[in-house]
């Protein structure tokens, strides 16, 4: 992070070295987000230098290399997490890839900016949290929706009691990128390296947002299916989005394609959590409502910039206003001078690597963290015994 000597030169004072291990859709954010830092964020001691990216898919680092200025280029992570020119490590691989590189990343050191989910399940995120604990690094974890401006400003009216005491919520992640059976069997649809299914890849972040808005979750009960039982066998590094032709050989689909979760947090309040990525018709269709005694306030992601509230003196015929994210809301005015003007997916992205690199230079975990990782993987382990079983359960 400061002037100093390595084997292969000197690294600038002012700057930090980091890698990207995973170049795929979230990989190409996590790069533009530490190249675009710079722009948004200048009170930070040092800029983000991009120093490797690992992809055992040599084209796609190499892809990486070219749009974005790495040094290097690796097949095997182990040589991203072992460059001494590199002092954090963003984790943007498959979910099966996410314990062995993310305690290997802290056993170096370094600090991790890990994807959501952290691994197939909570045995593998609590091993990820162990290691950042015991090494003292920062963690910071990709629950992105938690850093939209208008999502900021719905946490700070309900920290500030204005809804009155929470009483039911609904949160829901509807998309269709698994919804065309010809979409090919990538490493989401497998248990070996996607786990869980749509509850990794979704509901995931349901759980994120019912946790820093609604509160901790005390219970579940949770039902689920598989809708798209088959799909074409795919190439290594194929994405989600890769289609196969007719006469492909396919594969089984080996978790869920959609769940629902009705639960109940220690504080009382009932919410439902619904997420599908086979919602034919809804595309991101990302959002919450949640009801207090005295209010209501609600957010669709596909409109980001705008969130509902309806609170006041009355109870009943209470009008809601919309209000357009502003400056003062969570990050917006990194990004723009005048309330209403929009933001998007990436600098969201933007908003997490500046949180990811104060904290460490001011010795924290900044935004989400390992530990908001594991509590929401402990839900999603209840849910998931909930499908199974049929039954209420109470995370550990
Ligand atoms: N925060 C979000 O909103 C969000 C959105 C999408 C995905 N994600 C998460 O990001 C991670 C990556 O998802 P994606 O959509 O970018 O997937 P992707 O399939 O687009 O890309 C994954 C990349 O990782 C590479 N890879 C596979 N094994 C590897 C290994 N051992 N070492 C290094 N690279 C390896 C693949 O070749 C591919 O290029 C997942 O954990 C996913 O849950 C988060």
């Amino acid at each position: 992070m400061s002037e100093h000597e390595t084997d292969s030169g000197v690294v600038r004072a002012g700057e930090i070295g980091v890698g990207v291990v995973g170049a795929g859709w979230m990989g190409h954010l996590h790069a533009r987000a530490y190249a675009r830092l710079p722009h948004h964020v200048t009170d930070l001691p040092w800029r983000p230098r991009l120093v490797a990216v690992a992809d055992p898919v040599l084209a796609a680092a190499e892809d990486h290399v070219a749009r974005y200025g790495f040094a290097r280029a690796h097949t095997d992570w182990r040589d991203l997490v072992a460059d001494p020119e590199i002092t954090a490590v963003s984790v943007a691989s498959p979910n099966s890839t996410h314990r062995e590189v993310g305690v290997a990343v802290a056993e170096a050191g370094k600090h991790l900016w890990i994807e959501k989910p952290v691994g197939l399940s909570s045995v593998d995120t609590a091993a990820v949290a162990a290691a950042v604990h015991a090494t003292g690094v920062r963690s910071t974890v990709g629950f992105n929706y938690r850093m939209v401006p208008a999502v900021a400003r719905a946490k700070r009216l309900i920290d500030d009691g204005v809804l009155g005491p929470l009483t039911h919520a609904r949160f829901r992640l509807l998309t269709d990128f698994a919804a065309d059976p010809d979409g090919v069997l990538s490493w989401r649809f497998t248990r070996e390296h996607g786990g869980t299914g749509v509850l990794n890849d979704l509901a995931v972040h349901g759980v994120d947002l019912i946790r820093h808005l609604a509160g901790e979750v005390a219970s579940v009960v949770a039902d689920g299916d598989r809708f798209v039982p088959r799909r074409p066998l795919a190439q290594a590094g194929a994405s989600q989005y890769g289609r196969g032709g007719a006469d492909s050989l396919t594969g089984e689909v080996e978790n869920l394609d959609y769940v629902s979760v009705l639960g109940r947090t220690t504080a009382g309040a009932i919410v439902t959590l619904e997420a599908s990525r086979v919602a034919v018709g809804d595309q991101n269709d990302y959002g919450f409502e949640i009801h207090g005694t005295r209010g209501l306030l609600s957010f669709d992601f596909r409109r980001p910039g705008e969130l509902h509230v309806a609170a006041g003196s009355s109870y009943v015929d209470q009008p809601a206003t919309t209000y357009a994210a502003a400056p003062g809301d969570g990050d917006f005015a990194l990004f723009q001078p005048g309330a209403g003007n929009p933001t998007g997916f990436d600098d969201l992205k933007v908003s997490e690597c500046a949180a990811f690199l104060r904290g460490i230079a001011e010795g924290r975990s900044g935004g989400a963290t390992i530990d908001d990782a594991l509590a929401a993987a402990r839900v999603l382990d209840a849910v998931a015994e909930s499908v199974e079983k049929g039954a209420r359960v109470e995370p550990a």
